[in-house]
């Protein structure tokens, strides 16, 4: 096992107020129903941001908690990692804006694009950015206004998302310190793309008269496809993070998997040997958040005294791409 070089000093949160349950798709006009959408996905409500709520604003909520509780000023942040699927624009990036609104005055700031693997893949960079030496303290947030790119009149997509950001503070570590990143694991399979995607709006299909009308700037998701790679690549990352620690299902303390769907979460805890007991799930909350579910989760099981000092966490995420993604922390 390798020295931990990178620990969570802080963690934090940005979830909008305003809540939309499954009763509230009626009056969309959608043919859905509460009952179908727990049975198959575990989610009873969601968090949509106002008009005013953006990617960089939710992101500077979450990343004062975090900054607060790890006692860092703005001024020491060496890099900002922004994970978004979710943009407010598309040039500059959305972690400038962030850098700006912190007043982080000499920190490099980045949005990496990894879909709902997106944060695990910003915290393996952040981390790897500490090993070379080149930063002493980051801000890895994942931020995302799901609500703006979903398509409101697509039942399969639009009541699986929800909106919202996680923010930590990642510190280098003292010598011989035993807490932090035991091991990291990323993959991707970009042969799969199309399976989850926004067809249009980008440099290849840019926004158009035509690309409005066909609705294809918007999420398309094969439900089905999806499901089954998640559930296999989410049980590789487990196993890869595991070996990497030198640890089994066992010695983990808590599992906090990305919050797509519930069924997706019993499926990889059952193959990790991790009892439902053990894992971390708030699906039911705010539906699928992408990047920023594992860090909301990861702030919420700290706040209510599941993950304290001593605790091993296993994180595992999958997301468009396909990307999956894992870690193993130690508190
Ligand atoms: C989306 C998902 C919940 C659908 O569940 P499913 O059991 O696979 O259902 P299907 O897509 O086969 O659809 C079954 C039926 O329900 C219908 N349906 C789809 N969405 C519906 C909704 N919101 N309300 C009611 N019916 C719905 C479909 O049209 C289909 O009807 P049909 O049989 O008449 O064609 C499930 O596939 C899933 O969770 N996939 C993974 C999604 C995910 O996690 N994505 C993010 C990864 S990061």
């Amino acid at each position: 096992m390798k020295r931990p070089v990178a620990f969570i000093a802080g963690t934090g949160r940005g979830i909008p107020a305003r809540i939309m349950t499954n009763h509230d798709f009626a009056a969309l006009g959608l043919e859905t129903s509460h009952e179908w959408i727990v049975e198959r996905t575990g989610i009873v409500q969601r968090h949509i941001a106002t008009d005013a709520e953006t990617t960089c604003s939710m992101a500077a909520t979450a990343a004062r908690t975090a900054m607060s509780r790890a006692g860092v000023q703005p001024g020491e942040i060496d890099a900002i990692i922004l994970s978004t699927a979710t943009a407010d624009r598309l040039l500059p990036s959305t972690a400038v804006d962030l850098q700006a609104e912190l007043g982080a005055t000499r920190a490099a700031a980045f949005d990496l694009s990894a879909a709902c693997s997106g944060w695990i893949y910003a915290m393996t960079v952040a981390e790897g950015l500490m090993q070379s030496g080149v930063i002493e303290t980051a801000l890895v947030v994942g931020s995302e206004k799901m609500s703006s790119i979903v398509d409101w009149q697509d039942r399969s997509t639009c009541v699986l998302f929800g909106d919202g950001a996680g923010a930590v503070i990642l510190k280098r570590n003292e010598a011989h310190s035993t807490r932090g990143i035991l091991s990291a694991f990323m993959r991707s399979d970009g042969t799969l793309a199309e399976l989850l995607w926004r067809p249009s709006g980008g440099a290849k299909a840019p926004f158009s008269q035509a690309v409005l009308d066909d609705r294809s700037s918007y999420v398309r998701m094969a439900g089905r496809g999806t499901f089954r790679h998640a559930v296999r690549s989410m049980s590789e990352a487990c196993d890869r993070a595991l070996d990497g620690a030198r640890l089994r299902g066992d010695d983990i303390d808590i599992l906090i998997p990305h919050q797509a769907n519930v069924r997706i979460i019993e499926a990889t805890a059952k193959y990790a040997n991790i009892p439902m007991s053990k894992v971390y799930v708030n699906v039911d909350r705010y539906g699928n958040t992408s990047s920023a579910s594992i860090p909301i989760a990861l702030d919420e099981a700290i706040e209510s005294g599941r993950v304290k000092g001593g605790t091993t966490a296993l994180l595992v995420a999958f997301g468009a791409g396909f990307t999956w993604g894992s870690m193993v922390v130690r508190f």
